[in-house]
């Protein structure tokens, strides 16, 4: 029997589980490895894939891995597809399934997301790849005037159009609207910024008739903007981002996950887990990228002889995070 969309977004909201970001694009790929001194090459990407998909003892971690499309077909170095290497560990497939973005025409520094004209066709091609659930990122910056709710609303069309398209292919949809880092603002207009868009996108996913059990958020915290010189406090981040999302998240969708947005791995487990603590309508867990990868990737640095440490750091910060998801985490003291 096939599962119905609100018990697949429930599979993937597991408790004690959470989500890997592993879908960089090439650009971002380069960010990560260019300065481990890591050639950006199309093998060592595979490589970094293979890293964390073989790391021991994952499946208790994860729930799902999202990939970056053109690494739905890599293999390991033995020759198994990497959706069915995770299948086979009981980790769902999921593939990012935006084409980036780039500038919105009349409104300087805001941007729109790409690839909907594409869309139907490639979800055909990634469904028979083993994909099973689908990412979409837009970007939301802060700054002097910015976000308009033209943009928001732009956006937020977009993202309703992609989770509906998906929907309809009978894979769960995230949907991630980042309010980025980076900025010089404070935590109040953060917290704003995170309100209206979340507003603003709901009512869009609610006018294109989404089924919301079937869907998951993606979401940023609620951080004063990285360049404002305004220390991050953990007890504000966590209120703050719980206020945001009650007062503008409808309490039916079938969970949250959160990305780290360039916190430390430490800051991103910290927060998580205060957040955790509070009474959510919606199961939350994390689908971090960096703030799982970062210190596994520097353990490794590209040398196929420190593998080992690198699992070791890479499954040493999951367990963090999974306790930090249930708020059971109690500090880095293995
Ligand atoms: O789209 C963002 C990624 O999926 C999450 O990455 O945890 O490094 O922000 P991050």
């Amino acid at each position: 029997m096939v599962p119905t969309l609100e018990k697949m977004a429930a599979d993937l909201m597991a408790p004690g589980k959470g989500i890997l970001a592993a879908d960089e694009s090439e650009t971002t790929m380069a960010k990560r490895l260019e300065p481990l001194g890591i050639a950006n090459t199309v093998d060592n990407a595979r490589r970094v894939r293979e890293l964390f998909f073989t790391a021991p003892d994952i499946e208790k971690y994860l729930s799902g891995i999202i990939l970056y499309a053109s690494s739905l077909t890599n293999e390991t170095a033995e020759g198994v597809a990497f959706p069915r290497l995770l299948e086979q560990r009981g980790i769902i497939p999921g593939v990012k399934v935006d084409n980036g973005h780039g500038e919105l025409a009349n409104f300087p520094g805001e941007e729109i997301s790409y690839g909907l004209e594409t869309l139907d066709t490639r979800l055909t091609e990634y469904y028979e790849l083993g994909a099973r659930f689908t990412k979409w990122r837009s970007v939301v910056h802060i700054g002097d005037d910015i976000p308009t709710i033209t943009a928001l609303q732009a956006n937020a069309h977009v993202l309703a159009q992609y989770a509906a398209m998906v929907q309809a292919h009978h894979m769960v949809p995230i949907v991630e609207p980042e309010v980025l880092y980076s900025g010089t603002h404070t935590l109040e207009r953060s917290r704003e910024a995170h309100e209206v868009t979340l507003r603003t996108l709901f009512r869009t996913l609610e006018s294109y008739q989404i089924q919301l059990s079937g869907l998951i958020l993606k979401a940023s915290m609620v951080l004063p903007g990285k360049e404002s010189g305004i220390p991050l406090h953990a007890p504000d981040v966590v209120r703050e981002t719980v206020a945001a999302l009650h007062a503008t998240v409808p309490p039916n969708i079938g969970g949250i996950v959160f990305l780290s947005g360039g916190q430390t791995p430490a800051e991103a487990t910290e927060h998580l887990n205060g957040i955790a603590l509070h009474k959510n309508p919606w199961p939350i867990t994390f689908s971090y990228s960096r703030a799982l990868e970062e210190e596994a990737l520097l353990a490794w640095g590209g040398n196929d002889e420190q593998v080992h440490d690198a699992h070791k750091a890479f499954v040493r910060r999951l367990r963090y995070v999974v306790q930090a998801r249930s708020g059971d985490y109690q500090g880095e003291t293995a």
